[in-house]
C-alpha cells in the first residue's frame, strides 16, 4: 500500500529546515531525494568494497566488479533491454546524448536531416547542432502550441527520406508535457530514421520498455530517480552501438594496443573508458530497485493527484498562469505571476523554507515561444503532500501580495 508519510521516513533530508521553515521541495525535475536505503548502499561501498573494477585479481576488486556488473543487470532488466551490454554507463543525460552525437558525426552526410522538437532541452538542442556543423547536416524542429505539446501534423511533414536522426524527449522538463513518443518512433522508422528519446523527466515517474517502444536509443539520468548525481546510462540497440565508433579512447575500452593500432573492446566496454563511477553505478541501482518497491503504478497515480490538486489550488489565485497545459502531463507546474518576475517570487519562496526552480529550466526556446524570461517552476515528486502543496499556494499567494 503506498502511504505517504511511511515513505517520507527514508528520505532524512525531508525532515530538515531551511531558513526557520519545515523545507518544501520542490524542485524535484532538478534532482531528486536520496532514500535512507540508497545513502546505505554508497557508505557501504566506501566503508566496505572501494576497489577499482574489471582490473583486479583481488577479493575487492572482484566484489566492486560483482556489484557494478550487477546495477548493470537491474537497469537492463528495468528498462527492459535486450542485453546487458546494450545499457553503456555515463555521468548522465548530457553525456549519453553527447556520445551518441558524436558518434554519428562519421555515420551522417551534407543534406542530411536531423529533426529535434521545440520542447527540448538544451542538452537535446546543442550537441544535434554542433553534429550538425561538423556534417553539415540540416536541423529541422517540430513545432509547439499554446498548450505546450508537439504539434504532430508538423512533424509528419517534416519527415522525409532526409531525415537520419529524430531527438525528442519523453517529457518535457520545462511544461511537463508527455510526448507521443509511441508515434514518433513509429513514423521516423517509416523512413530508416534512428530515434534518441530523453528519458531524463520521464524515468522518475514512470517505467519505460524500450522493446516494446522499439527505440534506437533511450537516455536517463540517476540523479533525477532517487540516486547519486554524476551516473547515468545510454540504452542503445545492439546493431546501433556496434555501428558507433568509441566516443572516448582511454583504459578498459581497448581489446589490444600497439603504436600501430588499437582494437576496441566489446560491448559495453567500447564505450566505458577510465575508471567509472563505480559507487554511483551501483547506487543507480539500488534507486531503481528502491522505486520499483514502491511501484510505478502507485508513483504515477499519487503524482497524478497531487498534480491535479496543486493546478487547481494555483489558478485560484488572481494573476496566475500555468504554462504547459496538455492533459497528458506528468506533475510540474510552471507558472508565473501577472507583472512579477519569476525569480522574485523564488526568491520569497525560499524565505518561506520551499524550494522551487526559476528561469528558463535550460529549454530557452519554450520561454522565446511564450515570450517570457521564465517560469517558477514548481515539481512534485511521490514524497511530496497535499499539505506541502497548501504551503506553496500560501506562499504564493503571500509573495503576490509583497510584490505587487
Ligand atoms: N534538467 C534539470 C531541470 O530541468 C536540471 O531542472
Amino acid at each position: 500500500m503506498f502511504n505517504v508519510e511511511d515513505i517520507r521516513k527514508d528520505f532524512p533530508i525531508l525532515s530538515r529546515q531551511v531558513n526557520g521553515k519545515p523545507l518544501v521541495y520542490f524542485d524535484n525535475a532538478a534532482t531528486s531525494q536520496t532514500p535512507q536505503q540508497v545513502i546505505d548502499v554508497i557508505v557501504d561501498y566506501y566503508s566496505n568494497y572501494n576497489a577499482n573494477i574489471h582490473r583486479g585479481v583481488h577479493a575487492l576488486s572482484q566484489e566492486a566488479t560483482d556489484k557494478y556488473e550487477q546495477a548493470r543487470h537491474i537497469i537492463q532488466k528495468h528498462f527492459n533491454a535486450r542485453f546487458a551490454h546494450e545499457i553503456i554507463f555515463t555521468s548522465g543525460t548530457t553525456h549519453s546524448i553527447n556520445l551518441v552525437a558524436n558518434g554519428f558525426s562519421s555515420i551522417l552526410n551534407k543534406g542530411d536531416e536531423i529533426i529535434v522538437s521545440a520542447l527540448e532541452h538544451h542538452s537535446n538542442i546543442v550537441p544535434w547542432q554542433m553534429l550538425c556543423e561538423r556534417t553539415g547536416a540540416i536541423l529541422k524542429v517540430i513545432p509547439m502550441n499554446q498548450e505546450g505539446e508537439l504539434i504532430m501534423s508538423e512533424y509528419d511533414k517534416l519527415i522525409s527520406n532526409n531525415t537520419k536522426l529524430v531527438f525528442v524527449n519523453h517529457i518535457s522538463n520545462a511544461l511537463g508535457t508527455i510526448n507521443p513518443i509511441e508515434y514518433i518512433i513509429e513514423k521516423a522508422h517509416q523512413v530508416g530514421a534512428a530515434v534518441l528519446i530523453d528519458g531524463a523527466q520521464a524515468c522518475p515517474h514512470l517505467k519505460p520498455d524500450v522493446q516494446a517502444l522499439d527505440v534506437d536509443f533511450y537516455v536517463a539520468s540517476a540523479h533525477k530517480m532517487c540516486g547519486p548525481t554524476g551516473e547515468g546510462m545510454l540504452y542503445g540497440k545492439e546493431a546501433w552501438l556496434k555501428k558507433l565508433p568509441p566516443y572516448q579512447g582511454g583504459g578498459e575500452m581497448i581489446a589490444e594496443v600497439t603504436f600501430e593500432k588499437t582494437t576496441y573492446a566489446e560491448l559495453p566496454h567500447k564505450f566505458e573508458a577510465g575508471t567509472p563511477n563505480i559507487c554511483g553505478g551501483i547506487a543507480f541501482g539500488a534507486a531503481i530497485d528502491y522505486m520499483n518497491a514502491i511501484g510505478f503504478d502507485a508513483i504515477s497515480k499519487y503524482e497524478h493527484e497531487l498534480l491535479e490538486y496543486a493546478t487547481q489550488k494555483l489558478l485560484e489565485i488572481e494573476g496566475l498562469k500555468i504554462y504547459g497545459t496538455s492533459k497528458n502531463k506528468t506533475s510540474v507546474i510552471s507558472f508565473n505571476l501577472k507583472g512579477i518576475h519569476p525569480y522574485d517570487v523564488g526568491t520569497i519562496l525560499d524565505k518561506m523554507g520551499i524550494a522551487v526552480r526559476t528561469g528558463h529550466h535550460c529549454a530557452q526556446p519554450i520561454m522565446d515561444y511564450y515570450k517570457i524570461p521564465g517560469t517558477v517552476r514548481a515539481s512534485f515528486a511521490f514524497y511530496n503532500t497535499k499539505t506541502e502543496i497548501d504551503s506553496l499556494v500560501a506562499a504564493v499567494k503571500k509573495a503576490r501580495l509583497m510584490l505587487s
